[in-house]
């Protein structure tokens, strides 16, 4: 049988950290940073120049990636690159990537679109293709720039995101790596959290900002999140004592913590980077994961279970041996 294994991870975040305080002041928003951090946790995030795109920020995260798996852009068969935010309409994030890392043996590359469990999603294609045989090395990239869509007039939505990327190089192998996967999605829900505009005949029309009704969004992610987070765990015969790691998607640290109780995971075993990130969408999972392997609290060997959930309403998880 042909396992999947995480071989290298690597992230990026662009500039230095903006504080709520800082932001406030720069955005003349009417809020304090008593307010943001008791409702969200959230005290600073990164947030790209005017022209840094997120196949920027997809680029530098995956070279750390590539470095961490000993491999070169040469050896990538297939690249995916999770964005809500990419650089243009089309050519894809992932298309331009592959040419920034000078990618040249023809590897597919294709962006997926599921807001904030993208990472989640690109992760369960990504491993479908190399258990078929017909892929060894995919790079999986979380990338975005949320900064661009966000109503800076709209205090209750613009001081949550942040920008950055994340990426994980996965390889075939003959030991267990990913374990199991899960993706849903209940399109019904897509009024509660969208970017309802569009471009049309050169103009842009609807709303092009970021719109959110926060507590139904609240609901709705604890409880699906715990229902994944037991789908995969039950999949693989496993429960949430085996659980050394918990790495949802970094949105708001009250979901975190309602999340991680409803598993009875102790909030010990909970990564937390929204703190400092903000919720970086699609990119706050391998973000997270990159900087907890660096940082030496990830060890190889150890279980570790990643799950997000974003509009749409989309949702999944990995379980997975590091
Ligand atoms: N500063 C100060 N006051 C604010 C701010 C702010 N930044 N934002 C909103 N308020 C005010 C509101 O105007 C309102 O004032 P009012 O009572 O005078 O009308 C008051 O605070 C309460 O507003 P609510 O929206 O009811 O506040 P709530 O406690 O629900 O907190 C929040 C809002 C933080 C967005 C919360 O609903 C939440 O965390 N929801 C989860 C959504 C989330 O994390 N989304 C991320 C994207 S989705 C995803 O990644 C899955």
């Amino acid at each position: 049988m042909i396992h999947t294994r995480i071989s290298g991870t690597g992230s990026f975040l662009p500039g230095d950290a903006v504080s709520n305080e800082a932001l406030i002041a720069a955005r003349g928003l009417d809020s304090s940073d008593e307010w943001i951090v008791e409702r969200t946790g959230i005290r600073s995030r990164h947030l790209a120049a005017p022209g840094v795109t997120s196949s920027d920020l997809a680029f530098e995260a995956s070279r750390r990636a590539l470095q961490a798996a000993g491999r070169t852009a040469a050896d990538v068969d297939l690249i995916i690159v999770a964005t809500s935010t990419p650089d243009y309409v089309f050519p894809s994030a992932a298309a331009l990537l592959q040419s920034k890392l000078g990618n040249t043996n023809g590897a597919p590359a294709f962006d997926v679109q599921a807001v904030c469990s993208g990472f989640v999603y690109a992760l369960t294609i990504a491993e479908k293709f190399i258990r078929s045989g017909s892929h060894k090395c995919v790079l999986v990239v979380g990338a975005e720039v949320f900064s661009r869509i966000l109503d800076w007039k709209d205090r209750g939505t613009c001081v949550l995101f942040g920008d950055g990327a994340g990426a994980v190089v996965l390889e075939a192998s003959d030991r267990p790596g990913l374990l199991s996967s899960a993706f849903h999605a209940d399109g019904s829900h897509h009024g509660i959290l969208s970017v309802p505009g569009q471009i049309c005949g050169g103009v842009v029309t609807g709303d092009p900002f970021l719109r959110m009704d926060g507590q139904a969004v609240f609901k709705f992610a604890v409880k699906v999140l715990a229902d994944v987070a037991n789908e995969v765990l039950d999949a693989a015969g496993m429960t949430a004592a085996q659980v050394d790691w918990l790495i949802p998607h970094q949105a708001n640290v009250r979901i975190l913590q309602a999340t991680a109780k409803k598993l009875h995971i102790s909030p010990q075993k909970c990564m937390v980077t929204v703190d400092r990130h903000g919720n970086t969408s699609a990119a706050s999972i391998p973000l997270a994961l990159d900087e907890a392997v660096r940082g030496g609290r990830i060890q190889r060997g150890q279980h570790l279970l990643l799950e997000g959930v974003g509009g749409g309403f989309t949702w999944g998880a990995t379980l997975l041996k590091f």
